[in-house]
């Protein structure tokens, strides 16, 4: 029976993409208003790869760190050498909205009785002003942070930390992930899996497999219920 369900935060429950996208509608960013869409991406490729490429060579920083090196890279390759948006960027990334259906899907968790937490790459600073400033906090049981182990996604003794704060087997889990990868990998670890496939892409060709595919987290309470 599920007793936990635990979401992944940046790109699950808060909007990457907010960031370049709000600083782009603001007055005298032109340039990047042009370009948003292209620099959010490569932002969000850059930070992933570098967590990946830190965790096998054993140099972790955390994640605020591979946020701004991801930014560092995506800035000079759009060409946008601009200290001013650098800084207002890395302001809006800690103030992230929630997508919109979060809060009253949290809601309906914590109403059927579920504990709801947090698992994610974030520093727990970083994850502390996201969920502050998303208004969520009250709805969330934990915010658990990798920083706690000192290594990134999908190192197995990431998903450990569930077990150990909520005291469950991974198959009392629901784990709920809009990055394929972190859906598959913790599908393998033995958690019950969704991925959040906003974007319609194609899935992940890794060792394990999202048991359920869904286009946003509305169905969340109802899926969870319907689990054995
Ligand atoms: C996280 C990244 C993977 O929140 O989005 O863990």
């Amino acid at each position: 029976m599920i007793t936990t369900c635990i979401f992944d935060a940046y790109g699950t429950l808060l909007d990457v993409t907010a960031a370049a996208r709000q600083a782009a509608s603001e007055p005298g960013q032109d340039a990047l208003a042009a370009h948003w869409p292209q620099l959010a991406e490569v932002w969000r490729r850059k930070q992933l790869e570098y967590s990946w490429l830190r965790s096998v060579a054993g140099t972790h920083v955390d994640f605020w760190q591979v946020t701004q090196d991801g930014l560092d890279y995506a800035l000079e390759a759009a060409g946008l050498d601009d200290p001013n948006l650098r800084e207002r960027l890395l302001a809006l990334y800690w103030e992230l909205g929630a997508y919109a259906e979060v809060p009253a899907m949290l809601t309906a968790l914590k109403d059927a009785g579920y504990a709801t937490g947090i698992l994610s790459n974030g520093s727990p600073a970083m994850l502390e002003g996201a969920v502050q400033s998303a208004g969520i906090a009250p709805l969330l049981d934990a915010v658990l942070s990798v920083e706690t182990v000192g290594v990134f996604k999908p190192h197995p003794s990431v998903y450990d930390l569930v077990g150990n704060r909520f005291a469950t087997t991974p198959d009392q889990v629901l784990f709920v992930s809009s990055n394929g990868w972190d859906a598959a990998h913790a599908g393998a670890y033995g958690f019950h899996t969704v991925w959040v496939n906003r974007a319609g892409l194609p899935m992940d060709r890794l060792p394990g497999k999202p048991q359920h595919v869904i286009p946003d987290l509305t169905s969340i309470p109802d899926l969870v219920r319907s689990l054995p």
